[in-house]
């Protein structure tokens, strides 16, 4: 079972690396890895849970926060009160977006940055992205609002980039009017 001592923190300098695209078929560790991640997410949604194993809720993670530098993420979101859709892409490409842009008005959050960080981080209302399931299916999923934010801030992971790169420290609220805010 993962802990949140297993997520790496944002001054680890793997972080920014750049993930690596994955083969198929996947091994049994690389199944065994993704399984942990949807557990680990999951439990961290539930209070109960997140309470007992000592997680800070997160929805997302890539496996760079891990230490493993492999292309793909993990979503799991809570659409409705204790009921939880998995989202899991290898090798995932943003295909499309919207032209509105949104903004998560509480700031985003990250299981690998533990403080508070205030600020604007402009991501597409919409998007689908395309990638592969675990089987190595072709797949092609969309997202918008929350999801479409988690589905952005993990691409971002498997850059190195982190949602703290894109706020402006001298102005977290720049251009607040030209985004809508969730
Ligand atoms: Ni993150």
């Amino acid at each position: 079972m993962l802990k949140m001592s297993d997520v790496l923190d944002e001054k680890n300098k793997i972080l920014r690396e750049k993930s690596l695209e994955v083969t198929f078929p996947l091994n049994d560790k690389q199944k065994q890895t993704v399984k942990e991640i949807i557990e680990f997410l999951t439990n961290s949604q539930i209070p109960e849970l997140a309470e007992k194993y000592d997680l800070r809720p997160g929805m997302g993670l890539a496996p760079i926060q891990l230490g493993i530098k492999e292309r793909y993420f993990v979503v799991v979101h809570e659409y409705d009160e204790g009921k939880f859709d998995n989202y899991v892409i290898f090798n995932p490409k943003l295909v499309s977006n919207s032209e509105e842009i949104i903004y998560v008005g509480e700031g985003e959050g990250c299981l690998s940055v533990n403080r508070e960080v205030c600020g604007i981080v402009p991501r597409y209302a919409r998007v689908t992205l395309e990638g592969y399931d675990q089987d190595g299916n072709k797949i092609r999923i969309r997202g918008r609002e929350e999801l479409a934010v988690a589905f952005q801030h993990e691409l971002d992971h498997l850059d190195g980039i982190l949602f703290t790169d894109k706020i402006d420290p001298k102005d977290p609220f720049k251009n607040k009017d030209l985004y809508r805010e969730i």
